[in-house]
């Protein structure tokens, strides 16, 4: 029986124990010196809570419309990749948990499972709620096979793609590097027929496999018309993925995408750039109510889902937490993650005085400079 876990970071010191070191080094870097990683945290910190009293909030509602679905919380799974490292059911397993909390889960092009084997888990688990898959796109140098997963997506029945535009190349995760890291021989990257491009065999050399495979397949010349590219091909909702400014972000809205995701990849890639939290208000500000705007990176507690929402958010994602929860206890362990977020949020919501995400506005938030004095 696995200890109780009170906090995401419980689930991480457990599935530390239990993963080989190269998965879990995999699954925690970021790149380089690691800065960002550790400001993506941080950065929660910087920012307090104002809350107001005597509002009634003994019903607290999270519910929330997002790229056309009714979600039971703003609180949705971000794209990781090769699930199946941490869990036999990797990315089946995700997605019943997602489906029995009501949330979206965005599959990783990267997936050690289909794109319709997921979307099958999802579909014929019992639900609390709807449940939604998106499909995260990598931008291969090959069009046409970018474009087959497109295909396969909008057949399968997902709602929307998430377009990484943040990985031209690879960001240099040092423990990656010294560890040739390279998927366990029993797997593959599941969407793709040549080995070669399921990543399940080749030549690595004496280096990070997944930072050479990057370099061979994806395409490093995206530009801005490749979103124009994307957008005709596709009747699905776009968002980009990835972006960090308020310059980007109007531009993205000029460019006619359905939404932005304010990310730095987890801090995996440029190491140096700012937190998301930080640049958060910048884009919503750019953006102008042109598109709803999304945020990851270094959310571990339903306060900091308060924050973020607070600051402009629509919803955020959360990343390495339903690794760490699949890693420990599989289907189970994801939903208790995600069942231990919502609590945190609802119970933030409910002492902050917040009945609704309506509810939920800047005037919640004082950064830290400031609220010192009060
Ligand atoms: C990622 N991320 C990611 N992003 C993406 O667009 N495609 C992918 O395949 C992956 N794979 C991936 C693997 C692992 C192990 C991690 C940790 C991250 C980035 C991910 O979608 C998200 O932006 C961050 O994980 C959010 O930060 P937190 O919640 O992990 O701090
Ligand atoms: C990563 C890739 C898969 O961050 O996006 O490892």
């Amino acid at each position: 029986m696995s200890a109780k876990h009170v906090c995401v970071s419980d689930f991480e010191v457990e599935a530390r124990k239990v993963l080989p070191k190269a998965v879990y080094d995999y699954y925690s870097s970021g790149a380089e010196e690691q800065t960002t990683l550790a400001d993506n945290v941080a950065a929660f910190k910087r920012w307090r809570l104002i809350p107001r009293v005597l509002r009634d909030v003994s019903s607290v509602d999270l519910s929330v419309s997002m790229l056309g679905h009714k979600l039971n919380m703003p609180l949705c799974v971000a794209a990781t990749a090769m699930q199946r490292m941490a869990h036999p059911d990797g990315e089946t397993a995700t997605a019943r948990a997602c489906r029995a909390m009501g949330t979206g889960m965005m599959l990783s092009s990267w997936a050690t499972s289909t794109i319709e084997e997921v979307m099958s888990a999802m579909t014929s688990s019992p639900g609390n709620g709807d449940g939604v898959l998106w499909l995260q796109l990598y931008i291969y140098k090959d069009r046409e096979l970018t474009l087959s997963l497109v295909r396969r997506a909008e057949e399968a029945g997902y709602g929307a793609i998430f377009v990484t535009v943040d990985t031209p190349y690879l960001g240099r995760r040092l423990e990656d590097m010294r560890n040739c890291f390279k998927l366990p021989s029993h797997l593959r990257l599941s969407n793709f027929s040549s080995d070669s491009l399921a990543f399940s065999e080749g030549d690595y050399g004496n280096d990070s496999g997944l930072a050479v495979y990057v370099a061979k397949a994806i395409d490093p010349a995206l530009r801005w018309d490749d979103i124009t590219w994307l957008k005709k091909n596709t009747r699905l909702p776009v968002i980009v993925k990835g972006v960090l400014t308020g310059e980007d972000a109007s531009r993205a809205v000029r460019y006619g995408v359905d939404g932005i995701l304010v990310s730095n990849h987890g801090a995996r890639q440029l190491d140096g750039v700012p937190a998301t939290l930080d640049v958060l208000e910048e884009v919503v500000e750019a953006v102008k109510g042109g598109c709803d705007v999304y945020l990851d990176g270094g959310v571990r507690r339903g306060t900091d889902v308060l924050k973020a929402l607070a600051l402009g958010a629509k919803a955020v994602f959360i990343g390495r937490p339903v690794l760490w929860g699949l890693s420990c206890q599989g289907e189970q362990g994801v939903t208790a993650v995600l069942q231990l977020l919502r609590d945190e949020l609802t119970l933030a919501m409910a002492l902050a005085g917040c009945r609704s995400l309506s509810e939920v506005s800047p005037s919640l938030v004082r950064r830290v400079d400031l609220a010192s004095r009060m």
